[in-house]
């Protein structure tokens, strides 16, 4: 059934030069990977947030933390993009100037084919030294693991010989500095926001749509379910970013 748009949005859309399009766990829901905090499904309703995602839960127990992100890294390598990864790939080469930046740490973005993807809480895909920061690189496909995955101890560094850790942003652990800087300073310069599928519950990413409206950049927000961004978002489309987002982007 086609979806009804106010005619605002899709002049926003059309008109805009440059947008920012923020993405989270939402947008990769409807290819398999489980988000976070939904009340049955959500990683952290099934597993312990502070056993496993903080720097001290991986100096505490590196095989634990390490073999659950190669369980997570397995499933995302077996799940495909989804029609809003592809929507969104589709969206950057139609925009004149479109900067993606997403809370994810799978590739489904890159493999949809949208260049240039922002990643503010890292990768599981790109893991490194815990020593000396040097890149580390994984065999692509593994054996399939275990629900939750399996006590794993993690690779050495061939350098210096320190524990290899993920790739990603934990609790107590910073953001990339430059790919923050960068996503504030898009939000403020651009035309529109598109936000899919975050809670807007982990700072400091949250800020930017109310940052974004701030400046005078208009929001959308696609997600099913209310969220905390409701407020900050000029446009609040209740639906998955699977069926939303390429019935939107097909009207730019
Ligand atoms: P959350 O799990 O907090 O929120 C996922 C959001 O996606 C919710 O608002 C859902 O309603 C929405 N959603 C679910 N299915 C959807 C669908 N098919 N289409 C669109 N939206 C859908 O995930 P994030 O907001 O990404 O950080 O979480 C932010 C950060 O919290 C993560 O990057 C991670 C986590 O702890 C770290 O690990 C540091």
């Amino acid at each position: 059934m086609a979806i009804d748009f106010d005619p605002d949005l899709i002049g926003a859309l059309r008109k805009a030069r440059k947008i920012t399009v923020l993405t989270g766990a939402g947008v990769s829901a409807e290819s398999g990977i489980p988000t976070f905090r939904d009340a049955l499904t959500g990683l952290w309703q099934n597993f312990d947030a502070a056993a496993l995602a903080t720097p001290d839960a991986f100096r505490r127990d590196p095989a634990l933390v390490w073999g659950w992100y190669e369980w997570r890294r397995m499933r995302a390598l077996a799940a495909q993009p989804n029609a809003a990864h592809v929507a969104i790939a589709r969206l950057a080469g139609r925009a004149g100037h479109l900067n993606l930046f997403t809370q994810n740490v799978d590739d489904l973005h890159e493999r949809a084919g949208s260049p240039d993807v922002r990643h503010l809480h890292g990768s599981l895909h790109h893991p490194r030294c815990s020593g000396c920061a040097r890149p580390f690189s994984l065999p692509a496909a593994a054996p399939v693991e275990p629900e939750g995955g399996r006590r794993l101890a993690p690779p050495s560094c061939p350098a210096c010989g320190g524990a290899v850790r993920p790739g990603v942003v934990w609790f107590n652990e910073s953001l990339p500095e430059d790919i923050l800087a960068q996503a504030f300073a898009s939000c403020t310069s651009s035309d529109l926001l598109i936000v899919v599928g975050t809670s807007g519950t982990v700072y400091p990413v949250a800020q930017l749509p109310d940052v974004a409206r701030r400046a005078g950049c208009p929001v959308v927000q696609v997600n099913p379910a209310a969220s905390e961004l409701d407020r900050a978002c000029t446009w609040n489309l209740r639906g998955s970013a699977a069926h939303i987002l390429p019935a939107l982007i097909g009207r730019a």
